[in-house]
């Protein structure tokens, strides 16, 4: 019998807020997640550590976290591109970690400022210090499909990566598709490539929207395996170093989507959609 259940972790408090044109104010940050929580979503991304002089959207990083009401059924994950970003986010009482690099040289420099080897080299200080403090830690892919600047990446390019993020210990490999154009034919190929390296359950599928192409590329990946997705409620986000990134695919539409197609996610559907509602009209987007 094929397994029905995925697993949907939200990144739109930290995905989708990191790229709106203001600050959004801590406290409206703190509410979404608890509305998300709300909602049912065991794994959300809450903020990111990362550099303020980069993305300043996301500077009350430690209140965020710090401040989230906690429920032991769900984690709250950080983003960190760097050991100070881990010590940070393990300070503040994060309960995972994800790293992130690309696979495309130019993008790597573009939103980490060096290459792919030396961000993963980065990372081996930041994993030591979630092994020593029991964290899980997720690694990204950028432009696992598509780059702004270097255009089709080679399916080998994202599997060498990923093959590379798994040994140095990540339990979780999030092939993403920055700027949303890919096609389910090209999920495909990325997919079986890095499949090839890493078990597929240690796979999630994180797409971009630009042209309502996600979903299809979520179903492509779903054949081969596929179970942990990830959405922005509301759609929001993109990543302000990769120009033209849109939204996030948007978690109400996956979540509908999955339902409707038979799979189970344990989400309070209606509930997202509220939500969805909610922060769309008081980002006023
Ligand atoms: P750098 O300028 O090369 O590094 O940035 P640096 O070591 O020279 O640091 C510069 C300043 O930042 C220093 O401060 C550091 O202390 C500080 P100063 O001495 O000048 O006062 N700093 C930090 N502060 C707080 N937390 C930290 C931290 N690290 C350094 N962790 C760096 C290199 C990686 C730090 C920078 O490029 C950076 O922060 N980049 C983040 C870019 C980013 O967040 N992009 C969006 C997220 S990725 C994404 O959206 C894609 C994803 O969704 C998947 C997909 O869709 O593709 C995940
Ligand atoms: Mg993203």
């Amino acid at each position: 019998m094929v397994e029905r259940r995925v697993t949907i972790v939200e990144v739109g408090p930290r995905d989708g807020l990191q790229n709106e044109p203001g600050f959004v104010p801590t406290a409206l940050k703190l509410d979404l997640i608890n509305r998300l929580a709300h909602a049912g979503l065991r794994r959300i991304e809450a903020t990111a550590f990362v550099s303020p002089k980069w993305v300043p959207q996301m500077a009350d990083h430690a209140e965020v976290m710090a401040g989230v009401t906690r429920q032991s059924a769900i984690a709250y994950s950080a983003l960190v591109p760097n050991e100070k970003g881990a010590a940070a986010a393990i300070t503040a009482g994060a309960d995972a970690l994800a790293v992130f690099t690309a696979a495309s040289e130019t993008f790597s420099r573009r939103n980490t400022n060096c290459s792919i080897s030396e961000g993963i080299t980065r990372f081996r200080p930041v994993m030591a210090l979630a092994e020593k403090a029991g964290l899980p830690v997720r690694g990204y892919i950028s432009c696992a499909l598509d780059c702004p600047y270097e255009g089709t990446i080679a399916p080998e390019a994202v599997a060498d990566v990923a093959a590379r993020l798994f040994d140095l210990g990540c339990a979780e490999i999030a092939v993403s598709d920055t700027i949303g154009t890919g096609t389910p034919e090209r999920t495909t190929r990325a997919f079986e490539a890095t499949a090839r390296h890493v078990p597929m359950a240690a796979l999630a599928g994180h797409f971009h929207d630009t042209k309502n192409g996600a979903l299809a590329n979520v179903e492509a990946a779903l054949a081969l395996g596929v179970r942990v997705f990830d959405g922005a409620v509301g759609g929001l986000g993109g990543c302000p170093y990769a120009e033209g990134a849109p939204g996030n695919l948007a978690t109400e539409k996956l979540v509908a989507w999955l339902e409707k197609a038979g799979w189970e996610t344990n989400l309070n559907g209606a509930e997202i959609a509220k939500t969805a509602m909610w922060i769309r009209h008081r980002l006023k987007v």
